[in-house]
């Protein structure tokens, strides 16, 4: 049986920095305000003319190019992404694809918002093990700041933009093999954090530019507590399926959206400070980048070793949550 292994991984973030004093001129709010209840201090925005597709394209080079992999043998490219570069198609994922030269590799999106990058993970795990698949690069992309309505203080002070990428290869070693991958969804409580309008569920006159727009919306703090019930559930069942003790964890990566939700979530997992992964305060919530960025800065600064365990955790609109068990395993 072929098992899939997390060999590389790559990231992008834009030059722009929209900090929190930036945004205190903007809206009614302050450093202070932001960093007391978010841990965020600042976020990265791209450029008018820089898409989604540009972002993972940067992020993907980085991740081939580390995976030691040729890039005509990735056989994949599947995006996770709420912001791509254009409404239903093409696909972000398909234009990747073809920016990076991959040939006619299968490559789709997928929306399962700040759970993307997990969503997308099972994913790749599936079609390697069942054998369908050989290499496949995943991309967690978002230009949130074009979703993002900056005339509401209680969203625009949460989201930025960037890209992760990594590469997924089959492996006959199960000791490098992704040891496991949970996802889950609910609707009920889907009005927690959505874009209403501009879909076919949107009933406003079609000329109605405002009605149409594709901002966020969210009930804050419903959401905070509903997020820190369903990662904590989440990352205690797959630990406990897999007879893993959080002790064992080296590197716990969750969703960077708020300090405050991860710091109650590593406390009820018990996990000392330095297993904890923490971008929150630089980049912000960049929905499914985070955790692939999140990654990136842990490799890049030298920390994340061949064969480290990783456990990734992560909560989005939807609701969708997810958590995986990840050793990480370069080839090289
Ligand atoms: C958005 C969030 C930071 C707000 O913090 P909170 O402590 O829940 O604050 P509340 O929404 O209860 O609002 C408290 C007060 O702060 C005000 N407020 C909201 N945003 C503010 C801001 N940016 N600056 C200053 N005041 C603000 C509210 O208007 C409210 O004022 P009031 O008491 O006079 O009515 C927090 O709810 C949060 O992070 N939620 C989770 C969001 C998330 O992670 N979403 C993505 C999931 S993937």
């Amino acid at each position: 049986m072929a098992y899939a292994a997390f060999r590389s991984i790559g990231a992008y973030v834009p030059s722009k920095i929209l900090s929190n004093e930036d945004l205190a001129t903007m809206v009614n709010t302050s450093d202070e305000w932001i960093t007391k209840r978010t841990g965020i201090k600042e976020r990265h925005i791209a450029a008018q003319d820089e898409f989604t597709s540009d972002m993972g394209v940067k992020a993907a080079e980085l991740a081939i190019e580390r995976s030691g992999i040729d890039k005509s043998d990735i056989d994949m490219v599947v995006c996770a992404t709420i912001s791509p570069d254009y409404f239903c198609m093409p696909s972000t994922a398909t234009i990747i694809s073809t920016k990076l030269g991959l040939g006619n590799a299968t490559a789709f999106d997928i929306s399962a918002a700040c759970t993307g990058f997990i969503y997308i993970l099972s994913i790749a795990k599936a079609f390697i093990e069942s054998g369908m698949k050989k290499n496949i690069l995943i991309i967690g992309a978002e230009k949130l700041s074009s979703i993002t309505d900056y005339t509401d203080r209680g969203t625009c002070i949460l989201f930025g933009d960037g890209a992760g990428a990594a590469v997924i290869s089959a492996t006959d070693n199960k000791d490098e093999a992704i040891i496991d991958v949970h996802t889950g969804a609910d609707g009920t409580f889907a009005d927690l954090l959505m874009t209403p309008n501009g879909g076919s569920g949107s009933v406003h006159d079609s000329l109605d530019q405002e009605a149409n727009s594709c901002f966020m919306q969210m009930k804050g703090n419903e959401t905070f507590k509903v997020a820190v019930r369903t990662l904590t559930k989440d990352v205690v069942e797959i630990l406990k399926e897999n007879n893993i003790e959080s002790s064992e964890i080296k590197h716990f990566v969750p969703h960077q959206a708020n300090y405050r939700i991860i710091k109650a979530v590593g406390d009820a997992l018990k996990l000392k400070e330095e297993q904890v992964v923490l971008t929150v305060a630089k980049y912000g919530n960049t929905s499914g980048a985070s955790i692939p960025m999140a990654i990136n800065d842990i490799y890049e600064r030298g920390i994340l070793k061949q064969g480290e365990l990783m456990l990734l955790d992560a909560f989005g609109g939807g609701l969708t949550w997810g958590s995986a068990l990840v050793p990480f395993s370069p080839l090289k």
